[in-house]
């Protein structure tokens, strides 16, 4: 049986992420949006370059969510993204609308899907996926801590002047400016980064992986990252579609671990075929905690103004 990858709104993060599925043959993708022709304009180009890449993935787009019906995966990147000057979360009450709107049609087409989510302000979109879909929230995982974690590998990769292959980090809490880089739990070859480089340089890379998404939109002007952001959703999407079991930070609907409540927050996951198959719950510093607590917070706020 072939898998089937929804992915709703076609702008820059949903029709890179359905390049990168097909070219991996992961799936067959749908690609829709509230806008007339683009994602079928898109989704038709995509599916004319598989000849060329030598994969069978079938590649439509569409305005109607009867052709979303019984994907394995949807992936939600409707939404306004920012602009210069603006953060995640002066996106919130627009981008709410908009989850609002796409949610329920998925749910209603795809009942047994995994839901990931990408809009932004992302922990809270998720949040709101997660209530308004009544789904287990094994189903609904939110997509930022792969992306902030990839950026602080390179990061990393660029200082050291090796491979990003050899380098493994992690970055926990909300997609925004608290989040959480962990120096302690990121490594190169298995050393620590803390052996591997001065406290001040480490210091400005975080600082870096924090600013990663503002750094992109100073430069496009007109909106915000999509390559590394539609790589990452593609990470989740592959983990869960060949039931890897793969240890990844994702956002997910905390009941208790970490010592939070009914809120979601990036934190290390096991994706397989079910979603969430795992919490993974890694022991932290006090002050790693005081900080992953600090971005919940921030999370709780922005969840409380759309009260979800
Ligand atoms: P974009 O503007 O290129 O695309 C958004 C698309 O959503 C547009 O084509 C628009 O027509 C569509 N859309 C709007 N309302 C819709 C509705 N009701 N139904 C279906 N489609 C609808 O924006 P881009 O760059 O693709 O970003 C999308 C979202 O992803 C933004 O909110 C952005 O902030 C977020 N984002 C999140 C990241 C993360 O790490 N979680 C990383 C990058 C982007
Ligand atoms: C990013 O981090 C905009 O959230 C998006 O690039």
């Amino acid at each position: 049986m072939r898998k089937k990858v929804s992915i709703v709104g076609s702008g820059f993060v949903g029709s890179t992420a359905a390049h990168w599925i097909a070219s991996k043959e992961l799936a067959d993708v749908v690609l829709i949006d509230i806008i007339e022709g683009v994602p079928q304009g898109k989704g038709l180009d995509l599916l004319e370059a598989m000849p060329i890449e030598k994969r069978d993935s079938h590649v439509i787009g569409t305005n109607d969510y009867a052709d979303t019906a019984n994907s394995d995966i949807v992936v939600i990147t409707a939404g306004i993204p920012r602009k210069p000057g603006m953060s995640r979360d002066d996106l919130l009450n627009t981008n709410f609308k908009i989850m609002s709107d796409v949610v329920g049609k998925v749910v209603a087409n795809s009942p047994n899907c995994i839901l990931i989510v990408v809009s932004n302000p992302l922990d809270a979109m998720a949040q709101a996926a997660y209530k308004i879909s009544g789904f287990p929230r094994e189903r609904v995982i939110g997509m930022a801590g792969i992306l902030d974690s990839a950026r602080f590998r390179a990061f990393i990769a660029m200082e050291l002047k090796v491979s990003v292959e050899n380098v493994t980090a992690f970055v926990l809490g909300g997609h925004g400016d608290t989040m959480v880089p962990l120096p302690r739990y990121s490594t190169v070859a298995g050393i620590p980064i803390t052996e591997l480089m001065d406290k001040a340089t480490l210091d400005r890379i975080v600082q870096r992986t924090r600013d990663g998404g503002a750094e992109i939109v100073k430069y496009l002007k007109t909106g915000s990252a999509y390559y590394a952001p539609s790589a990452a959703a593609t990470e989740m999407v592959e983990a869960i579609l060949k039931d890897k079991k793969k240890i990844l930070p994702c956002a997910a609907y905390l009941n208790g671990e970490y010592g939070i409540h009914g809120l979601y927050v990036g934190v290390p996951v096991k994706l397989g075929a079910k979603g969430i198959e795992q919490i993974i719950e890694i022991k932290l510093t006090p002050e790693e905690k005081t900080a992953l607590d600090k971005s919940a917070t921030a999370v709780k706020e922005l969840v409380a103004v759309i009260n979800v």
